[in-house]
């Protein structure tokens, strides 16, 4: 019984064990670095990041601004969703990822960047 008892508690530690020490190193897709000499393009660059995101299911002028393609600049400018002087401060910026609705909407890859990038270089709608 004694044996049973000491081969079953093995078993667990070995197992606790197993999953515990398997560490899965996830390096983080930071996409392709931004030149901030290259102007952004608003239209090709910018704005289809909001509907990639799946923002659009939520922004699309039904009830809340409009992220949708040839109706987001507008909707930037009428909210005061930029901040000209300090990009990473604008609500646009900050707001995806934070906690409640905005949690599971979030930017990846180098979408910030692009995004505050295309805001230091004037926020055209180019
Ligand atoms: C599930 C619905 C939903 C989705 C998806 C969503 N939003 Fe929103 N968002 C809201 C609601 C509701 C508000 C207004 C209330 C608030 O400020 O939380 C809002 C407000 C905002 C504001 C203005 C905040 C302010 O303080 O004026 C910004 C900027 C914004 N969203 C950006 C985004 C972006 C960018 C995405 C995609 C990455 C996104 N949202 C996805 C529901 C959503």
């Amino acid at each position: 019984m004694k044996a049973l008892h000491i081969l079953l508690a093995s078993v667990i530690l070995i197992a606790v064990c197993a999953v515990g020490c398997d560490y899965k190193f996830i390096t983080p897709d930071e996409g392709d670095p931004i030149d901030p000499e290259e102007p952004i393009s608003f239209s090709e660059e910018v704005e289809p990041i909001w509907t990639t995101q799946s923002c659009t299911n939520c922004h699309n002028g039904s009830g809340l601004f409009s992220l949708k393609q040839g109706e987001a600049y507008q909707s930037l400018i009428n909210n005061n969703l930029l901040d000209l002087e300090n990009a990473d401060n604008s609500l646009i910026v900050k707001v995806p990822g934070t906690s409640g609705l905005h949690a599971d909407y979030t930017y990846v890859s180098n979408q910030k960047l692009i995004i505050t990038t295309w805001i230091e270089q004037g926020a055209e709608d180019n």
